[in-house]
């Protein structure tokens, strides 16, 4: 109970790595933020940057031993290898293009992993890596960070135990204006590679966010995508991949299902909202009011959970760490996952089996790469496509 406030356990600490997240990176700021708030992790050793100065001037800020900050993530691996005190982790925040080969070395040399999504950019390189991580038998994460908010957590308890009955349809909608207008063109021309698809991967909007969005639709459901069928578009000028996708789903458990990823979709911040249509009723939830999750009901009055209350199924109240009332956000939900990635590093071997839900992991990576794969083939031919098993 209360993961992230509960300080008075004592739960055994690991030594981190991080490759990526130097000066003016967006992403690996918010890692070190969710692994402080969960208090399991000690960042001591980093290669942050392509640029050596910026590795440096990274690691003095961060107060780290001059010795474990390398100028390059080859280096990192070898000799974080060679220590008796290794690191337990290595997190892997660098641009799309750049996760495989850290994560190959990293692998190779038994060092669990924490990477973000999309996994890799090829469907190649993504089994490669779950072949090794298997031979090797160590940890793979995949930080798909809206699967750690309680009422997310929530919602999946509350659809196992059968509160909407049998699910007929998944619908899941993320939506960003990040390139729908002048000043977002400017910000994505800060971001140089995600405009580029040898570095970003084969999609856009699908990769880069479409991707979070299938994941959530598998977590909160507990079906897997078996066929699907996609439309991907694109509107924004110079931009050389999709930035609007819908996508049509079937899933294992006889669901069908919508993805709706958009880039371009003015007026929506950080817009992931999921609804997912029971035979008895309609659980709903929205990033943006996370606390939160409707429950609509025909012919009677609909219900609106919150976190943090009694009525919370047992399975999702013990990812609460705050009073119902006090907030939590999107940076509470990244240190649940942390939390969970430290429970299942801290037992070893046993890995599999040290957390009450199913973590992402390289399987799941996996799958958000077949998923640009297979809707990049279903648009090309305007046919239904198999989704494999992963
Ligand atoms: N989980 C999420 O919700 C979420 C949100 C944002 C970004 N991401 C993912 O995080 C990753 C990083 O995205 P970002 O927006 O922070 O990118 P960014 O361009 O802002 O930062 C990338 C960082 O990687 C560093 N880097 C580049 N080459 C390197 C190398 N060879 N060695 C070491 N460091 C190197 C850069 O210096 C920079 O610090 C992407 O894969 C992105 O998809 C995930």
């Amino acid at each position: 109970v209360f993961p992230l406030t509960n300080d008075l356990v004592k739960r055994k600490r690991l030594k981190a790595g991080m490759v990526g997240g130097g000066s003016g990176s967006f992403f690996g700021g918010y890692h070190r933020a969710a692994m402080r708030l969960c208090d399991r992790f000690d960042l001591v050793a980093g290669s942050f940057s392509s640029k050596p100065e910026l590795c440096l001037e990274a690691g003095e800020a961060l107060g780290m031993e001059p010795s474990r900050v390398y100028t390059s993530f080859a280096d990192m691996a070898a000799a974080e290898a060679a220590r008796t005190d290794c690191i337990d982790v290595a997190i892997i925040v660098t641009p799309n293009h750049l996760h495989f080969e850290p994560a190959k070395l990293f692998l190779e040399a038994g060092i669990p992993v924490i990477c973000e999504k999309p996994m890799v950019n090829s469907v190649g390189e993504a089994e490669e890596l779950r072949r090794l991580a298997e031979s090797k038998g160590v940890f793979f994460g995949v930080t798909y960070t809206y699967t750690g908010y309680p009422m997310v957590r929530d919602a999946r308890a509350r659809i196992a135990n059968g509160e909407i009955g049998t699910v007929r349809f998944a619908y899941v909608e993320y939506l960003l204006e990040w390139l729908a207008n002048d000043e977002a063109q400017l910000s994505a021309k800060s971001s140089p590679w995600r405009a580029d698809p040898v570095k970003a991967g084969p999609t856009g909007a699908l990769g880069d966010i479409g991707t979070h969005a299938f994941n959530l639709l598998e977590f909160v459901t507990d079906q897997r995508c078996t066929r699907l069928n996609a439309k991907l578009t694109s509107s924004a000028p110079d931009w050389p991949l999709d930035d609007n996708d819908v996508l049509n789903l079937e899933f294992d458990g006889g669901a069908s299902g919508l993805l709706w990823s958009s880039l371009v979709a003015p007026g929506h911040r950080n817009g992931l909202r999921f609804k997912i249509v029971g035979s008895k009723g309609t659980l709903e939830w929205r990033q943006e009011l996370p606390e939160t999750l409707l429950l609509g009901r025909s012919g009677r009055a609909d219900i609106t959970y919150r976190r943090g209350h009694s009525d919370m199924s047992p399975g999702a109240v013990i990812y609460s760490s705050l009073p119902a009332g006090c907030p939590e956000g999107y940076l509470e939900a990244l240190a649940i996952l942390y939390a969970d990635f430290a429970d299942a590093l801290a037992a070893g071997a046993n890995w599999r089996n040290a957390t009450k839900i199913p973590i992402p992991g390289i399987l799941e990576g996996i799958r958000g790469v077949v998923l640009s794969q297979k809707a990049l083939e279903a648009d090309a031919t305007r046919q239904w496509v198999d989704f494999p098993t992963v």
